[in-house]
């Protein structure tokens, strides 16, 4: 690997250092790598990533040139809901690990100089978590029951469920248990909702939230930020009328309630009795920037994601539009901007850039816009690699944090073919969303070695099936390649370090529609053509191009930073 770098002459001229480990700004401007610990690295071979592996792999990210990794769940859990169910919040599942392993695990990231984030579900537990098989065997009444949302049931006999409230990959919200009360689940049946009314469960996610700062972890990720607290009247609303209520009013039943920022004003308070003061990043998929703001607020989280790229199409307009809301909504609130285009629960960049466009198919809380855009068959695959890395390019150059997930930084597409027995997302069994395919398609462990079983990713087969074009894209082939995806984002990650001082951008004129410019306030320039027709640069020092020049003329789905 230095051998390629070397090749670019980059590498050698820098002198930015990582961000410093004690200081309480770090999460600013940080790139944060996002690991699905289940698919990442598989030390023992059983076919499921652990934390070994990804000790293991600490150096891939320190050479990465990543600020932090953010963990998905790898908590004990059945896995109704890859880890998103959890069982015990304060422990890892023995298939993935110990706590041990995650101390050492810990300590190897932070003498790479990288912070670990983990990631806390607190709207809803699994149904093996000790407090629900307690309130199933307390029975209706009980104190137990208390934590959760029981409910009797409509009908002569109780036999209703108490609403027609539909679950968010499908089937019914409410699930009957054999005394005959129900109980409420906003996803899948395995993840009974909490009670958050109840002082019990709010001391105990505190109690969760110290449990890791002990351990050292410097962040946290909070699962669907906006729904935890419930207003449920005694006569529930009907699916029709919960739809057609405002859920940007702060008084939806449901949704992004305004009482939800007193449990995180608790939090804060948490985060800050440790030096630095541990960070919070919501995923709220709320209607508005002035409602997002409120989960970034100093006194709440502090951040929280913008999807507002991940749901754009590859087109100047809009991207100018989303970067120019995002800046000027983080200069108001003091937060700073955040941008995604990948996670475990959408279609990978480089596929939904080589799929026909959204063209604006409306985006609704949450989880109807992951559709790719149109099947496989419609895919152009090097087009949309090509795009991935212009927009990719174009990211890393904004002030704000960058949010990446893992196997993009390989140019991973998207993994369609994939059959109904080895698929494990509830979305793909219990309902169409997500077109039908459900999130599997980007969790699938990622490839290290263009040999070997499962690729490198471990000594056996992988949980899910691994194509055989992974081989192209593994680590150790794009290592050996100067032009590879992986090659570029260690270049880009490597001189955004210079970048990160002042948090704005001045947009200059490209003289075309299809093409952005802008100016950092270190003189760098940045530009993207959107469009197809070769473009000319401004006069200056080349630094990184995500495509070669075509007679010193950026190409079409192109970026390239330049000090001008
Ligand atoms: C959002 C997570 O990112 C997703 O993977 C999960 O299914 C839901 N929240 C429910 O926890
Ligand atoms: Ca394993």
């Amino acid at each position: 690997m230095r051998k390629a770098l070397r090749m670019t002459g980059i590498l050698e001229n820098l002198t930015a250092a990582p961000i410093g480990a004690s200081d309480p700004d770090w999460w600013r401007q940080a790139t944060v790598y996002q690991i699905y610990p289940r698919s990442f690295a598989d030390a023992n071979g059983d076919g499921i990533g652990d934390l070994r592996g990804i000790l293991s792999r600490v150096d891939h990210l320190r050479e990465l040139g990543v600020d932090a990794v953010w963990l998905s769940p790898f908590y004990p859990s059945a896995l109704a809901d890859g880890g998103y169910d959890v069982d015990d919040y304060r422990n890892v599942d023995p298939r993935i690990g110990t706590l041990e392993d995650f101390d050492r695990m810990t300590e190897a990231f932070h003498d790479a100089g990288i912070k670990v984030i983990v990631d806390i579900v607190p709207n809803h537990s699994s149904n093996r978590h000790e407090w629900f098989r307690a309130a199933l065997d307390a029975g209706p009444g009980s104190r137990e029951r208390e934590r959760y949302v029981f409910r009797d049931g409509r009908g002569e006999h109780g036999e209703l469920p108490p609403a027609d409230w539909r679950a968010a990959f499908g089937g019914p919200a409410w699930t009957r248990v054999p005394d005959g009360q129900w109980y409420l689940h906003t996803f899948t049946k395995e993840q009974p909702d909490f009670n958050w009314d109840d002082p019990e469960v709010r001391e105990d996610f505190l109690r969760t939230l110290r449990f890791w700062a002990d351990r050292g972890v410097d962040g946290f990720r909070v699962d669907v930020a906006n729904l935890l607290v419930k207003d449920l009247p005694a006569e529930l609303p009907s699916q029709a009328e919960l739809d057609a209520m405002d859920k940007d009013s702060g008084t939806h039943p449901l949704w992004d309630r305004d009482e939800v920022h007193e449990i995180y004003a608790e939090w804060r308070k948490v985060f800050d009795e440790y030096d630095p003061p541990r960070t919070g990043v919501a995923e709220a998929w709320v209607g508005t920037a002035e409602r997002r703001a409120r989960y970034a607020s100093a006194e709440g989280l502090g951040q929280a994601f913008s999807f507002d790229l991940l749901v754009a199409d590859f087109d100047a307009a809009q991207f100018r539009r989303i970067v120019a809301d995002n800046l000027e909504q983080a200069r108001v609130t003091g937060s700073s901007s955040t941008w995604v285009f990948s996670n475990h629960d959408v279609t990978r960049h480089a596929t939904r850039y080589g799929l026909p466009p959204l063209d604006g198919r409306t985006v609704k809380q949450g989880v109807e816009w992951v559709a790719a855009g149109g099947p496989e068959s419609e895919l152009d695959r090097e087009l949309g690699l090509r795009r991935a890395r212009a927009a990719t390019l174009f990211m890393l150059a904004l002030p704000g944090s960058a949010y990446l997930y893992q196997g993009e930084e390989l140019g991973l597409h998207e993994v369609a073919d994939i059959s109904a027995e080895h698929r494990q997302d509830p979305s793909f069994f219990r309902g169409a969303v997500y077109d039908g395919l459900g999130r599997d398609g980007c969790r699938v462990p990622i490839p290290w070695t263009s040999d070997g079983p499962s690729f490198g990713f471990g000594a056996g087969e992988a949980h899910l099936p691994q194509p055989a074009w992974f081989a192209e894209s593994a680590v150790d082939v794009e290592d050996a390649d100067p032009a590879s995806t992986l090659n570029l984002y260690r270049r880009a990650l490597a001189l955004r370090r210079e970048l990160q001082a002042a948090e704005s951008l001045e947009w200059l004129e490209s003289g075309r529609a299809d093409v952005l410019r802008f100016r950092r306030p270190n003189g760098w320039q940045v530009v993207t053509n959107f469009g197809a027709e070769p473009v000319a640069l401004p006069e200056g020092e080349v630094l990184l191009t995500s495509a070669p020049l075509i007679g010193g003329l950026l190409p079409g789905a192109a970026t390239s930073w330049l000090r001008a």
